[in-house]
């Protein structure tokens, strides 16, 4: 199953599945993150929106955010204010024709971008919509505490009142790719009638060392500022299975820019 459709069969149960998922801290988060710095205000570019949790609270705090998702279900299932708008859409290829204050790009969605060329991809068009001195924020698996923790089975058990969905996920580890196939196995089962639904979905995972990531970045014109634990802000080590990296698009009147 290509991701996309994986996606769009996991939308219907996303939200209820990251309900225990703090969005309000988060988004508080990589607002003190972006002030620090020096973004407080202005126009966010959310790459991998999903139903546009993150970018409605980021619009409360005060941004204008478009995002930019690729499953047209998540994008019909998130609600557009005034402030939050999203389209459909590819990171690896969008082009929107102007620039931004800054590139976000959060819970893990570079970690999607399994190759070299999609990930790549991605920075080079991160870079195409900041000018020289803006941010691209994102979080990523990092590799040392993939390689310390090894991904284990779990399970996962959600409920609202009309359904309850028991989610399975099965990691296989693919050490020369670095990456890990995340085969979920989810049950959704109907309260009333008690009806099951199975869907069973693959998730490749990309995780990232920072040396990997600088050359990454490097080549798209960005320089690194920042990289922390994502939420506690600590020293990324082996414990760190999320870390926030904060990059600068590198300022090409001073000549740092690759030619
Ligand atoms: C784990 S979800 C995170 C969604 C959202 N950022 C959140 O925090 O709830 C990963 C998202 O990345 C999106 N995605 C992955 N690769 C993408 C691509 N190449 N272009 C656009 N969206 C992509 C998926 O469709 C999915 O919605």
């Amino acid at each position: 199953m290509t991701q996309p459709a994986v996606f769009n069969a996991y939308s219907r149960y996303y939200d209820l599945l990251y309900r225990d998922k703090d969005y309000p801290g988060e988004a508080a988060y990589i607002h003190s993150l972006l002030t620090r710095h020096g973004v407080s205000q202005g126009d966010l570019l959310e790459f991998g929106s999903g139903t546009g949790k993150h970018g409605r609270l980021l619009a409360g705090l005060g941004y204008r955010v478009h995002g930019i998702e690729r499953s047209s279900e998540m994008v019909a299932q998130s609600s557009q204010t005034g402030d939050f708008t999203c389209q459909q859409g590819d990171i690896c290829a969008i082009d929107l024709g102007r620039t931004y204050a800054a590139v976000l790009s959060l819970f893990h969605v570079i970690s999607y971008q399994t190759t070299n060329a999609a990930a790549q991809a991605v920075f080079a068009r991160a870079a195409a919509h900041l000018e020289p001195g803006a941010l691209f924020v994102f979080d990523v698996w990092y590799s040392p505490a993939v390689y310390a923790q090894r991904p284990v089975v779990r399970v996962k058990r959600m409920a609202d009142d009309q359904i309850e969905i028991t989610r399975l996920a099965e990691p296989v580890i693919y050490p020369n790719k670095n990456r890990i196939d995340v085969n979920y196995t989810v049950f959704v089962q109907d309260r009333a009638s008690g009806a099951v639904e199975t869907l069973t979905e693959t998730h490749p995972m990309r995780h990232f060392s920072l040396p990997e990531l600088d050359l990454l970045a490097a080549g798209a014109g960005f320089e690194r500022l920042a990289a922390e634990e994502f939420l506690t802000g600590h020293t990324p080590g082996e414990a760190t299975w999320g870390v926030c990296l904060v990059l600068r698009r590198v300022d090409a009147a001073n000549g740092l820019l690759p030619a």
